[in-house]
């Protein structure tokens, strides 16, 4: 019984080393040519691989992103476990990105940015970091660890997710009722959802219209929960003052859209976050020992939820 590794040979190289190091009696393959369907036990993959009902043995399909949205779940056996990436560099990049974007727009970044472009030497009024709220949607493993990130500022912090939360210094809320609330008080919103039924165009007209006016927005989650033409119109009346996005509908973004050149806009081509070949092979491996041991799966994708 094989583990395949279906992506970039780089990090399967990687990949290989570490599993011929921790687990030395389960087969390696890279790329589903090199292997019988049969015989695959584990795979890790960023979309779902032709002829999957070939796979009759397929124990784990690991996602080697740490969304799934790319697959289509109905499509998989409801016997196979779908497993999304947990894993410490994808979760310290975030940190990182989600950190810099906070940091810009209450800084007034772009804003800066557009006086430079036309030399112009003035000085923006500032608010304290204490004075300002920044509410994360989402508090999934990078929901809160960006919140972990951004306590030292002093920012009052936020969060909203499905069931309830209790994070110390964090204000929680759940459900469309905890989402009001919650968007009221918010001055800088950060999205780090999956992409799902419940979510997909989540970021529109009637969230922005709750924010305050002059919020601004962090957008890492996936693109289709974005209404870009939303976002343009709250840009173009004030209502919101500024938006960092690194994930687009469609990708790679069109050289056309007006997100590019929006000067109240920090565009990034989906790098908020990448999965780290060294960390990301211990991270599956513990799983599979876990797994192997009779434990749960740590990032175990609830069908039922789509995430
Ligand atoms: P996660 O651990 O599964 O957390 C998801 C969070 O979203 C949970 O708190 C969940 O609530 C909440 N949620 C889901 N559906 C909701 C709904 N309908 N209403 C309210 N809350 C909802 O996921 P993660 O590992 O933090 O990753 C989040 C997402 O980040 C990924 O799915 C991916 O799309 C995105 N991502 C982007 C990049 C990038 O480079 N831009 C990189 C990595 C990941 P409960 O806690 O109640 O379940
Ligand atoms: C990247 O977007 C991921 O889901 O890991």
């Amino acid at each position: 019984m094989t583990f395949l590794f279906n992506s970039d040979a780089q990090r399967g190289a990687v990949f290989r080393e570490a599993f011929a190091r921790e687990l030395p009696h389960l087969p390696f393959a890279i790329g589903p040519a090199t292997v019988s369907p049969a015989d695959i036990r584990y795979i890790i993959t960023w979309s779902v691989p032709e002829a999957l009902e070939q796979y009759r043995n397929l124990d784990i399909l690991f996602s080697v992103g740490a969304g799934i949205d790319q697959f289509r779940l109905t499509a998989i056996p409801p016997e196979v476990k779908v497993v999304r990436m947990v894993e410490d560099g994808i979760i310290r990049m975030m940190q990182e990105y989600v950190t810099l974007a906070v940091l810009a727009l209450h800084r007034n970044i772009p804003a800066y940015l557009d006086l430079q472009r036309r030399r112009e030497w003035r000085a923006l009024p500032q608010k304290q970091a204490t004075d300002r709220c920044v509410g994360v949607l989402g508090l999934g493993v990078l929901g809160r660890a960006v919140l972990e990130s951004l306590r030292p500022f002093g920012f009052r912090l936020s969060g909203w997710s499905r069931s309830d939360k209790t994070i110390e210094g964090v204000a929680t809320y759940s459900g469309d009722a905890g989402l009001g609330r919650m968007l009221g008080e918010t001055d800088i919103l950060i999205c780090l959802l999956p992409l799902t039924g419940a979510t997909r165009g989540i970021l529109n007209q009637d969230l922005f219209a709750q924010l305050p006016k002059g919020a601004a927005l962090v957008h890492a989650g996936r693109g289709a929960q974005l209404e870009s033409s939303a976002l343009l119109a709250a840009l173009d009346t004030g209502q919101l003052a500024g938006a960092v996005v690194d994930v687009t509908e469609p990708e790679p973004l069109p050289g056309d859209h007006a997100l590019w050149a929006h000067p109240k806009v920090l565009l990034t081509p989906h790098v908020a976050s990448v999965t780290q070949a060294d960390t990301a092979a211990r991270a599956v491996i513990d799983n599979i020992k876990r797994y192997e041991a009779g434990l749960d799966l740590v990032g175990l994708v609830d069908r039922t939820r789509g995430y």
